[in-house]
């Protein structure tokens, strides 16, 4: 059979359906971030959120939250010329919510079946038709355009298989009612593409129109993206998905999640079928919700794309995988913004502090004030006993690509005071990064050349995207890698240092893992968390005291100083007022430790910075 290869539209259901079965709580940054990252990765439907009782569906309870946020506010503008946010409603009540944030899409959606009617949204099937027809007309009235589902098309969890005529009376009720597409909803997931062409040619030959259908598969039995290959035979072009395979409906017990939008996105792709999305950015966002919520990823494609994605594991020492692997749905981090000195952003999250470079037009280069106010702030953080971690990333496509050489700016070729002026400069930064008591860590969400190899190796540990590198690219310029030749070449070892700065090749994120230069490679915004979280049970002390033991090796090692300064740590960490007392106590006790809260809950009430 030729198939014809006209686009097909995707639904995205994932913070709707995807979310509404998850007893713990999803915070709603969380669902606006999933939603920010659903967009950003080319779906052009998505639905937002439900509308309906929270006593039903308390998972999206703050649907009000989600809808009145500036992001979904700017999503909702853009309702038009292909984009689509719909929100599902089940009555007038959830319309009226919905139309006052501005939505321009709603959802309505019944049951061709009795029990699950009843279940859902407690009402028959009539009646549910009647609600659906009212809340349309009055939808439609208001400029709103309303899409149809129809729950249970093959079998209802109480009630049994379906009659093909009842799911044609729903259809023709909702089109009636003004809907400009039904949703063919397989609640249970128990279908299979037997059943798919059986019910679509029932259908069509009853005069529906084939274009005013969508298919909406569950995966319970795996048959989903089989059955969607089946529909899109018979000519159907809409289906509904959700990242990461996520959902289910709380009462449809057992079924699962909606077929993964990786899955159908690949099946599509590879059959040269488009679908405008990006596959390989749905895949990390599937990959970070999946962390998000402590859960494996249910999509297959999914899965195996993003294992290909990664450096392969005898090569890699990636070593830091879930945010939540501990905790069972832990919220990623939030972060608030402190200040936004010339070129930079600092951010605070607990005891963490987040400096961002944020010159991402410059390739966040550099330039000597923001080298003054970098070295002060971490100076600050240094000294500030609510401080624990300093982390330093970027925003844009480059971590840092160096000094800043621009002409008239850059103190370079000027020779005199300006050249020990900058090597100050840069001196200082470095040595207050690699003596900081703290745990310092550099996020690299892209490529660094340059004294940015300097900045991310001075710190303690790096964390990188699959797009990050190195370059010691001074070579090229007449230049060589001064002050950050301490650090390159102690944590790099002389002989790749060595060849790193003679060739000033590109040293990819693979060869960095591969070396063990980097601790994790991926999904940065998930890697950090997981490792943020995972520091928590770290205490402070013990961590400044282990960077000392290293420091005494490098510096030291095998000569007396190395002995007296471990004695120097060793009578240190064995003091009665130490927090090694305080973590010995809660260890026989039985209790983990947190010692975030052990640390902001000390001292001085506020941060220094
Ligand atoms: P009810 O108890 O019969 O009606 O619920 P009610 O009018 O007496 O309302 C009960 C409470 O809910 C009241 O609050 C209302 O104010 C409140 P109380 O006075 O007790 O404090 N309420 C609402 N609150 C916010 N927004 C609203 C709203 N409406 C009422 N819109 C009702 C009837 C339909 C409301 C309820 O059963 C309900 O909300 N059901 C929705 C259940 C649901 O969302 N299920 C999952 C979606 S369907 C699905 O997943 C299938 C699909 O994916 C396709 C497929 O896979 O087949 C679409
Ligand atoms: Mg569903």
């Amino acid at each position: 059979m030729t198939i014809q290869t006209p686009q097909v539209r995707i639904v995205e259901v994932g913070p709707r359906d995807g979310l509404q079965n998850i007893r713990e709580k999803v915070p709603t940054p969380t669902k606006l971030a999933l939603i920010q990252r659903l967009r950003d990765a080319g779906l052009r439907t998505i639905e937002l959120t439900s509308v309906v009782s929270p006593r039903a569906i308390p998972q999206l309870a703050d649907c009000r939250d989600v809808l009145g946020n500036s992001s979904v506010k700017a999503l909702l503008q853009h309702d038009q010329a292909g984009l689509r946010f719909p929100v599902l409603v089940p009555n007038v009540k959830g319309l009226e919510i919905a139309t006052q944030y501005g939505v321009k899409e709603i959802a309505v959606f019944i049951s061709a079946t009795e029990g699950f009617s009843k279940a859902n949204i407690n009402c028959s099937v009539e009646q549910g038709i009647t609600r659906a027809r009212e809340v349309a007309g009055l939808a439609r009235k208001a400029g709103v355009v309303v899409r149809g589902y129809v729950s249970c098309i093959f079998a209802d969890p109480y009630d049994g298989p379906t009659p093909e005529a009842a799911v044609l009376h729903c259809v023709t009720s909702l089109l009636d009612a003004g809907c400009y597409e039904v949703s063919l909803g397989d609640t249970l997931g128990v279908g299979s593409p037997a059943n798919v062409r059986s019910l679509i040619q029932y259908l069509t030959s009853h005069g529906i129109p084939m274009e005013k259908l969508a298919g909406h598969f569950h995966d319970t039995y795996g048959q989903a993206v089989a059955n969607i290959w089946e529909a899109y035979s018979c000519g159907m072009r809409v289906f509904d998905s959700s990242v990461s395979g996520l959902g289910g409906c709380p009462f449809a017990p057992g079924a699962k999640g909606n077929v993964a939008s990786e899955d159908l996105v690949y099946m599509f792709q590879n059959a040269g079928i488009s679908t405008g999305v990006d596959l390989a950015k749905l895949v990390q966002t599937g990959e970070w919700i999946s962390q998000q919520l402590s859960q494996s990823n249910s999509s297959r494609a999914g899965k195996a794309l993003s294992i290909k994605s990664q450096p392969k594991k005898n090569s890699s020492p990636t070593n830091i995988k879930s945010p939540n692997s501990s905790a069972k749905n832990t919220p990623f981090l939030e972060w608030t913004l402190i200040s936004s000195p010339e070129g930079l952003h600092i951010h605070r999250n607990g005891s963490n502090l987040k400096i961002t470079l944020n010159r991402p037009k410059n390739g966040n280069t550099l330039t000597s004030t923001m080298l003054t106010t970098l070295t002060e702030t971490i100076q600050t953080a240094n000294s500030d006993s609510l401080t624990t971690r300093i982390i330093i990333t970027a925003t844009g496509r480059f971590f840092c690509t160096g000094m800043d050489l621009g002409k008239g700016t850059s103190p370079v070729a000027q020779g005199g005071s300006a050249s020990d002026t900058q090597f100050n400069r840069l001196t200082a930064l470095f040595e207050a990064i690699d003596t900081s008591p703290k745990v310092t860590i550099a996020a690299m969400n892209g490529p660094a050349f340059g004294g940015g190899v300097g900045l991310a190796f001075a710190c303690d540990i790096r964390l990188c995207t699959s797009t990050a590198g190195c370059t010691l690219s001074e070579v090229k310029l007449g230049l060589a890698p001064a002050t950050i030749s301490k650090y390159v070449v102690r944590e790099w070892g002389v002989s790749f240092a060595r060849e790193a700065m003679l060739s000033a090749r590109s040293i990819g994120a693979e060869e960095l893992a591969a070396r063990g230069l980097v601790s994790g490679v991926g999904e940065l915004e998930g890697l950090l968390d997981a490792l943020l979280i995972r520091l928590k049970g770290c205490s402070p002390g013990g961590s400044r005291m282990s960077k000392e033991l290293v420091k005494l090796a490098w510096v030291h090692g095998g000569r007396e100083g190395q002995v007296s300064g471990i004695k120097g740590v060793f009578d240190e960490m064995m003091r009665a007022d130490g927090e090694g007392a305080v973590g010995l106590k809660e260890f026989q006790a039985g209790r983990k430790m947190d010692w975030d809260a052990f640390v902001l809950g000390q001292g001085q009430a506020k941060a220094k910075l």
